[in-house]
This record gives C-alpha cells, sequence and structure tokens, in this order.
C-alpha cells in the first residue's frame, strides 16, 4: 500500500513498484538501488539542506560535462566506483598471466588519430622524448597480431590535450591508435607524462577539497586493447619511483602495472635506431590478453 508511508514502510512501497520491470535484471538493480539508498538516507538522517545541496551538486557535475570535461566520470572515480566496477568484473583474471585492468578516466577521446607504428605521436608539444615498445601476446605468450591499442597521456606538467585546447587550436597530441604488426608488436615515440592532479575547478573539486583530500594522480600512460578473438583491456602504467603511487586519488594505481620508466643520455640510439640529441626515455611492456569470455 502506497498510502500513509512511514520512516520504515516507504522502502518496500517503492521497491514493489519495480515489480512490473520487463527486465529481471532492472529489477534487481532497482531494488536493491532503494533499499541501499533509503538506508544511507536514514543512516546519516539527512537533512532538506543536505538533500538540496546534493541535488544542486549533480546538476552543477551534468552542466560542466561535455564530450571532453567527463564531470560525471571523475565523480565515479573520485569515490572508488570506477575502480570497484573494474575489480568486480576482472575478478577471474586475477592470479593469472592476463594484465591488469584499471580504470578509464575522463581523458579518453573517441577521435583520436590513428598512428603507424614508429611515429612520433606527442603533436608537436614539447616534452622530454619517450619512446614505448611492446608486445601484445595471448596467455602462452604467442603474438596477437592486427590489435587496435589506443594510448593516450599527458604532457610533462602533467596536462593532456583536452586540457588545453586553445593553446592546441584543438588539435589532438600524446593520444593514438596503432595497431600491432604480425609479431603483436606495437611501439611509438612520445613525450615524456608526468604526476598530475584530477581536474579539480568542477563540483568534484569541491568534494576532495571539503574532505582535504589530495588530488594526484601518479604518472602513467594509458592503454586500452581491442582484438578479434579477446577480451578488450583498459590499463596503464605506472612510473615505479613515482611520489604519488601508492595515494592515487582515483585507487587506480597497482603494483603489477608499474613499469620502468628508463632514463638515457642524448646521444644513444633510441630503441627504434633514432639518434636522440637530447636525454630521453624508453618504457618496454608485454601485455598480455585474455581470450575473449563466453559467459554473458
Ligand atoms: C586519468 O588517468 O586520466 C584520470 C583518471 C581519473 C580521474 C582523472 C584522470
Ligand atoms: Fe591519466
Amino acid at each position: 500500500m502506497s498510502i500513509d508511508l512511514t520512516e520504515s514502510s516507504i522502502t518496500a512501497a517503492v521497491q514493489k513498484t519495480f515489480d512490473g520491470s520487463k527486465n529481471a535484471r532492472t529489477k534487481e538493480v532497482f531494488t536493491s538501488l532503494v533499499q541501499h539508498l533509503h538506508d544511507f538516507t536514514r543512516e546519516v538522517r539527512l537533512t532538506g539542506d543536505e538533500w538540496f545541496t546534493a541535488m544542486d551538486f549533480l546538476v552543477r557535475v551534468g552542466k560542466i560535462s561535455s564530450d571532453t570535461r567527463q564531470e560525471y566520470v571523475l565523480l565515479s572515480d573520485i569515490l572508488g566506483i570506477s575502480v570497484l566496477v573494474d575489480l568486480i568484473n576482472h575478478e577471474d583474471s586475477k592470479g593469472s598471466s592476463v594484465t591488469d585492468s584499471t580504470l578509464l578516466g575522463p581523458f579518453y577521446v573517441e577521435g583520436r588519430p590513428a598512428a603507424n607504428n614508429g611515429d612520433d605521436i606527442s603533436g608537436g608539444v614539447d616534452g622530454i622524448p619517450m619512446f614505448f615498445t611492446s608486445r601484445v601476446v595471448d596467455t602462452h605468450g604467442n603474438p596477437i597480431a592486427g590489435a587496435h591499442v589506443d594510448t593516450w597521456h599527458s604532457d610533462g606538467k602533467g596536462f593532456y590535450d583536452v586540457q588545453q585546447a586553445e593553446k592546441l587550436h584543438n588539435h589532438l597530441a600524446m593520444r593514438a591508435l596503432l595497431t600491432t604488426d604480425e609479431d603483436g608488436r606495437f611501439w611509438y615515440r612520445s613525450i615524456a607524462p608526468r604526476y598530475y592532479p584530477v581536474p579539480t575547478d568542477g563540483p568534484c573539486g569541491e568534494i576532495l577539497r571539503a574532505a582535504d583530500r589530495s588530488p594526484m594522480r601518479p604518472e602513467h600512460i594509458h592503454f586500452w586493447f581491442q582484438a578479434e578473438g579477446y577480451d578488450s583491456l583498459i590499463t596503464m602504467l605506472f612510473r615505479a619511483d613515482d611520489p604519488y603511487l601508492t595515494s592515487d586519488a582515483v585507487f587506480g594505481a597497482k603494483r603489477a602495472l608499474v613499469a620502468d620508466f628508463i632514463e638515457h643520455e642524448a646521444g644513444e640510439a633510441a630503441p627504434d635506431g633514432t639518434a636522440v640529441d637530447e636525454p630521453f626515455q624508453t618504457v618496454e611492456w608485454t601485455f598480455v590478453l585474455n581470450p575473449a569470455s563466453t559467459a554473458e
């Protein structure tokens, strides 16, 4: 009955309205969501002012969001939901040789340029040259040819291209879509990234400041692998000696994804034989993909 509801009876009344859901999963998710939201509301004895503040906050998260400003993704990230969803859905590859996944983050851009192996993907942004060399293999170590590899990273000051669109005249930089060769290899030149704060000039920044939380993410390079017959893999590689490795603001750092970002003096040939007349870095990594899951 949906009349004269009380603090305790309202939960079942709302849940009951999902009984006729066309899809069993819709019913399951909303019934549980209502239970937890109501329990939360009762537990903290939410005031009317707090509720209005929360509604206003969500409106502002929506208003600042765009294709290149993903404030809802950031909200999910700083609350640990993004990593929690990833952990729940990759339980099966735990303990296997498959490369760990982690969160996507808000800076992936669909319209990224395609590049050939060996290309400089820095988009002309200045920085310490970085050469990334890699192989993509299956769980038996066999190469995966023709895999699509998205990669993206910040510049040496910790900013992504989309955060400096005006300066870069809307050109995408430090990101590309590559394809593995017949040996499963892909490689590119770019510039070294750096640790950075997640964007704090929007509503999510208010949460971080209110809680006196660090906004810093450790230095990393993003990857998204898509290959026929394999599960797609969204991951990152982190720099071993980064000061923020154990205090990632979005909880995504993993020891299994720590790589050596090796610093070299000028003059030596980079991995692709290029002579570099300034100090440069090299990073090498082998990614292992999981055979496509058959279970739905
Ligand atoms: C990123 O790694 O690009 C990122 C992830 C979560 C929040 C902000 C940035
Ligand atoms: Fe990032």
